[in-house]
């Protein structure tokens, strides 16, 4: 069987570091890996309206900022499609046969979505296509018979549900699609990273992103004002690494490397771990060289986002290129679907032979 990707990201604002260790980084590698036989990246606009369709403005202005940041990730229009969801109109269609095969309280269940239920303030009154969302998603996944969905932990209950409606659909009309899996971070650092301020998940509305768009003083600015030990006063006292964000950060960007280039003074991370808790390390050197370190992984990201940037046609171009490409995948998928749930008249000459020889 095809080993194929399918995996996309809400257009709800610029990426950042956060999705680049969790996803973006790990997508490069899956690319490269020569794996897969097909590899579908989607902006995914519609589900991103499914909470903001009073906001239609920053879905669009962000289509275009998430495909640059694609791009400068290092993600290749000649080895993935990078497509918008909205412009493949099947997966619509998709969605509203699939709504068949999945209750009310399945989609009430969905921690996922009760998550974001409240984060939203929608528990009073709940737009039915955000409930529906995980049933979209199903859409975006089967659609491309997608055997591998590289996803963070927070998307399994979608996982889940998308296999939950594969397994309906194959036992009440026939084996058409795939059961999909779900591809975790290879490291629970990468599942979540922190904001700079500490709290669990950087967020734009928190304010506590480094963006991979961020310029170098942008990003050194923010690293220097992180969240470390509040009770690591003075150097010499033993700091904790509990909590500590930018020895998150080191966790998740530093190899040994860096320090033989950056900090001579220590072999590896472990070593300037050990110094610190001992105490005698201040934060400001292990911020520099986390700085270091973010630049060595930014700078290219940053130059090849300017390239883009001076070609947005070109950029418009892979998008079209893509969705085009998708468009295809999916409608032979909605295809065989339809005809599963034997409402392809047109396209089985057997029914008009059957009701003429019924009723001549
Ligand atoms: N829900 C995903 C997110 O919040 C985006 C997404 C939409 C997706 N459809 C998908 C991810 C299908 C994987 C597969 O980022």
């Amino acid at each position: 069987m095809a080993k194929i990707i399918l995996t996309g990201d809400r257009p709800t604002g610029r990426l950042h570091l956060g999705h680049y260790v969790g996803s973006l980084r790990r997508r490069v590698e899956l690319q490269d890996s020569g794996e897969f036989d097909k590899i579908f990246i989607m902006i995914a606009d519609a589900q991103a309206l499914t909470d903001n369709f009073d906001n239609p403005g920053k879905i669009r202005d962000n289509i275009i900022e998430v495909a640059l940041d694609y791009l400068s990730a290092g993600l290749d229009p000649e080895k993935v499609n990078i497509f918008i969801q909205s412009e493949v109109t099947e997966l619509t269609e998709l969605t509203f046969y699939y709504m068949n095969l999945v209750t009310l309280s399945r989609l009430e269940r969905n921690p996922t979505v009760k998550s974001e239920i409240q984060l939203r303030n929608f528990e009073t009154s709940i737009p039915v296509g955000f409930l529906n969302y995980p049933i979209s998603q199903a859409s975006d996944i089967t659609a491309f018979k997608a055997t591998t969905v590289p996803v963070g932990e927070d998307q399994l209950p979608m996982l889940e549900q998308a296999r939950e409606i594969v397994r309906k659909f194959n036992a009440t009309y026939g084996e058409v699609l795939v059961e999909p899996d779900a591809l975790l971070p290879d490291n629970s650092v990468c599942s979540r990273l922190p904001g700079t301020d500490g709290k669990a998940k950087m967020s734009k509305s928190l304010g506590n992103c480094i963006y991979l768009s961020d310029t170098s003083e942008e990003v050194s600015k923010k690293v220097m004002s992180m969240f470390t030990d509040p009770n690591h006063l003075k150097v010499s006292d033993p700091g904790s690494l509990e909590g500590n964000t930018v020895f998150t950060y080191l966790d998740a960007f530093c190899r040994d490397e860096h320090f033989e280039k950056y900090c001579p003074d220590y072999k590896n991370l472990q070593e300037m771990k050990d110094h610190y808790q001992r105490g005698g390390l201040g934060d400001v050197k292990v911020k520099r060289l986390l700085i270091n370190v973010l630049e060595d992984e930014l700078a290219p990201i940053r130059a090849r986002r300017t390239e883009y940037m001076k070609d947005i046609k070109g950029v418009y171009d892979i998008l079209r290129k893509g969705t085009e490409e998708a468009q295809k995948a999916a409608a032979e998928t909605l295809k065989e679907v339809k005809e599963a749930m034997k409402i392809n008249y047109f396209e089985d000459p057997s029914l008009l032979e059957a009701w003429e020889k019924k009723y001549n």
